[in-house]
């Protein structure tokens, strides 16, 4: 049996951090090796609310594909591609727009959402409304059975299946209804304690050096009852915990678990301990990071072969799309 077939995309945001690194990398190189995966820097949609700076979106293209490829999404496992440098998706979220009425995209929450939170920028426009039907169509063009994202996109998945429904009744079966894939992911906040964001200058990035790892980790807020040294702790509200549970090894995590309690040990050591860990869980992915650094060309030719890749299998549905439609003239 032929495998199903996996898509997403990620928004071209320059560097990537531990919590893009836990909450979707991680899971993405997983799923290469049960599923046909598509993955795609998503630049069209950075542009529904960076067009007034576009310039440093290039750059962002770049930088994120260093970071997929050193922490192991693979070129011959999967199809990494660029968004816009496929046409086609550009002609279906054209032709699924005749078909979707204007009332459901004005219901997608994330619609009334970002327009109240980003109001540093004009998001009353026709690509910001239609942002979640483009979504439609990358998803679709590749007849993609599952999409991996976090529980906030699961509305544009769903959308995704209601144009589906929608073109199939109209034209004839053409496209699978895509599902979302939710995977528990562990929750790392900033180190400010915040949700981990590039916005709130909070991320410890995959491509901190050592030292910067060090001193972000040093400035993480614990357990913040835990005042003295002698205080006891609850690791259960620490986000140095959170994160000790994802770098460290079983038998840290309990003996920290149960010093932190009894407040043999402090939280100075305790960071100490957690910066180190992280520091040797990244350091395989700098030794790659550096290789890709010192060879620019290696990521063009990996996204110009993913390119090819993924450019065939959408001419072929547009084809089918076309021909549907019986607009295949
Ligand atoms: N909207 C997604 C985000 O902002 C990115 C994205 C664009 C995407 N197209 C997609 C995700 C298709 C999954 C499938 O994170």
């Amino acid at each position: 049996m032929s495998k199903q077939r996996v898509l997403s995309g990620m928004r071209p945001s320059g560097k990537l951090h531990l919590g893009n690194l836990v909450g979707a990398l991680e899971n993405w190189k997983n799923l290469q090796e049960d599923y046909d995966c598509f993955f795609f820097a998503a630049d069209w949609h950075a542009l529904t609310t960076e067009y007034n700076g576009t310039e440093i979106i290039q750059e962002s293209i770049r930088e994120m594909m260093i970071d997929w490829l050193s922490v192991g999404l693979s070129p011959e496992k999967s199809v990494l591609f660029v968004q816009s440098r496929i046409k086609e998706h550009a002609e279906l979220h054209l032709l699924l727009s005749m078909i979707t009425p204007l009332s459901w995209l004005e219901r997608v929450p994330s619609y009334k959402e970002q327009q109240q939170e980003l109001t540093n920028r004009d998001l009353s426009t026709y690509g910001f409304l239609g942002y979640p039907l483009l979504q439609t169509a990358d998803i679709i063009i590749y007849k993609a059975h599952k999409v991996p994202v976090g529980i906030d996109q699961v509305p544009h998945v769903e959308l995704s299946r209601e144009i589906t429904r929608r073109f199939n009744f109209i034209y004839g079966p053409v496209f699978p209804p895509p599902e979302p894939l939710l995977t528990e992911v562990p929750r790392l906040l900033g180190i400010d304690g915040r949700k981990m964001s590039k916005s709130y200058e909070n991320a410890i990035y995959i491509a901190d050096s050592p030292q910067e790892i060090r001193n972000k980790v040093g400035q993480m807020f614990t357990d913040p009852n835990r005042i003295k040294r002698n205080d006891p702790g609850n690791p259960d509200i620490c986000n140095v915990f959170a994160f000790h549970q994802v770098y460290s090894s079983a038998a840290t995590v309990e003996q920290v678990q149960v010093d932190c309690r009894r407040a043999a040990i402090g939280c100075v050591e305790d960071k100490k301990m957690l910066a180190e860990n992280i520091v040797a869980y990244l350091s395989p992915i700098h030794e790659k990071r550096r290789g890709y650094l010192q060879n620019p060309g290696l990521v063009n030719e990996v996204l110009e072969n993913g390119c090819q890749r993924a450019r065939a299998v959408a001419s072929r549905t547009m084809e089918e799309v076309r021909a549907a439609m019986k607009i295949n003239y």
